[in-house]
């Protein structure tokens, strides 16, 4: 197990960061959907991260040839999706699970996703089922709650389907199966969820439109989309673990630059900034999404703040707020998560024991906590093999020394992650 201690420094940091890791949900984004085109795809910047190698390295057993130089990748489809001869590793990413299960249900041939001990734990049935319900023949564990899963792709119903959560991964995966249905389907979500998935297929050249009645309206697609020429921008999830060492370390600054800032992506930092910090978006071009810089700079100690909607829009960055939460004056309160429980890790467990060992008093809720904010002390914390919390806590470290077990998670996402931490503090 890899252990990782950060130290204590209260040296003020100024600087620019251009190397805050490319963004997760649009890299896998990028692997599968150029399956979806007939000509090669040009990724510039993609995510080399264990996830979304994982999801690439798939789209390779699905039959497309890809050369990398670096983070620039271009994908060449195959004519037709080849039936895998072995099964097909997700690794520890939902994302990537929950999408290819959309995906493949609508295409001939078998097809078993599995991923490491922690991704076997999460709910898979949130996408089982619906696909089930439109003909899909797929199957896991606990009557298709767990995987491995095990998809016998073919034929698919058009559907009009609501969700029962906030999920962009459910969304995108009922969109994907969408597409192959034999006409047009209807997809509802009480709350936006992150769309990169319909803006990117829709910069491809499909059709899927938010009606005025609040339904997506899903066309099938007649032809193989047009190719992805993208350069993915700075993931704002990652950008967030030093946007709050900013907003903690007194007259600090930081500038994370070409960041995507779709609002469904930015929704912590409007947080942060109603907690005291001095943030501006700086938006500079629109590829498939806004993009630009994030500044973010010390304004004085944080106070607590009540986090309870748009809560999709910051399910990721709660375990950094976390932190900030911690530093704050007064109390904070986080409701309407439950979500949080089935992420890489139970984050309301694993978040509230780090704090506690840190002697941060808490209270944990079925759907959220509160934090008393206080004084970090130096502890010991586990990251439960979750890359957010291991990193959120390494942040931590930076107001009081902490040591970090099983950070080697941090790959998934984040793998320079400890390079950027050193230009503020030590780490050993
Ligand atoms: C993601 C959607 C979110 C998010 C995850 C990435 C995506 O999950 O937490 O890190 O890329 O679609 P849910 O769809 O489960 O909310």
């Amino acid at each position: 197990m890899r252990i990782v201690k950060v130290f204590k420094s209260s040296k003020a940091f100024n600087f620019e960061c251009d190397s805050i890791a490319p963004d997760k949900s649009i890299s896998h984004r990028c692997a599968m959907f150029s399956l979806l085109s007939d000509k090669t795809s040009t990724i510039d910047n993609f995510l080399l991260a264990e996830d979304t190698l994982a999801s690439l390295s798939i789209a390779k057993q699905l039959g497309a040839k890809v050369k990398i130089d670096k983070s620039h990748i271009e994908i060449n489809p195959p004519k037709e999706l080849i039936e895998p001869n072995n099964i097909l590793d997700c690794g520890n990413a939902g994302t990537g699970m929950r999408l290819y299960s959309g995906l493949l249900a609508g295409f001939d041939g078998l097809f078993i996703l599995t991923g490491d001990k922690y991704l076997r734990e999460r709910p898979m049935g949130r996408v089982i089922k619906p696909l089930r319900d439109i003909g899909a023949r797929i199957d896991g564990r606990e009557d298709g709650q767990l995987a491995p899963i095990v998809i016998r792709g073919g034929k698919l119903k058009p559907f009009r389907y609501k969700s029962l959560v906030a999920s962009a991964q459910v969304k995108s995966a009922l969109i994907l199966a969408g597409l192959k249905a034999y006409s047009k389907s209807y997809y509802r979500e009480d709350r936006l969820s992150r769309d990169h998935t319909e803006r990117m297929l829709n910069g491809m050249g499909a059709n899927i439109n938010l009606l005025d009645n609040g339904w997506l309206e899903i066309k099938p697609l007649k032809k193989p989309l047009n190719p992805l020429n993208i350069r993915v921008p700075a993931d704002p999830s990652s950008g967030f673990f030093f946007a709050v060492a900013s907003a903690i370390t007194p007259n600090s600054s930081i500038i994370l630059k070409d960041v995507t800032l779709n609002p469904t992506r930015v929704e912590a930092y409007r947080v942060l900034k109603e907690m005291g910090a001095d943030i501006e978006f700086i938006e500079k071009e629109n590829l498939y999404e806004p993009i630009g810089d994030i500044s973010i700079r010390y304004n004085g100690e944080l106070k607590g703040v009540t986090v309870s909607r748009n809560i999709a829009w910051l399910i990721d960055e709660l375990p950094a707020l976390a932190i900030a939460m911690a530093v704050a004056k007064g109390e904070s309160i986080v409701k309407n998560a439950k979500e949080l429980r089935v992420k890489e890790s139970d984050r309301i467990s694993s978040v509230l024991d780090g704090l506690n060992r840190c002697g941060i008093k808490t209270i944990e809720r079925d759907d959220g906590y509160d934090i008393i904010g206080g004084e970090l002390k130096s502890a010991r914390v586990n990251s439960y093999g979750d890359h957010r919390v291991a990193m959120s806590f390494a942040i931590a470290g930076i107001k009081s020394s902490m040591e970090i077990e099983d950070v080697a998670c941090i790959d998934t996402s984040f793998p320079n992650f400890f390079e950027i931490l050193s230009e503020i503090t030590e780490v050993k």
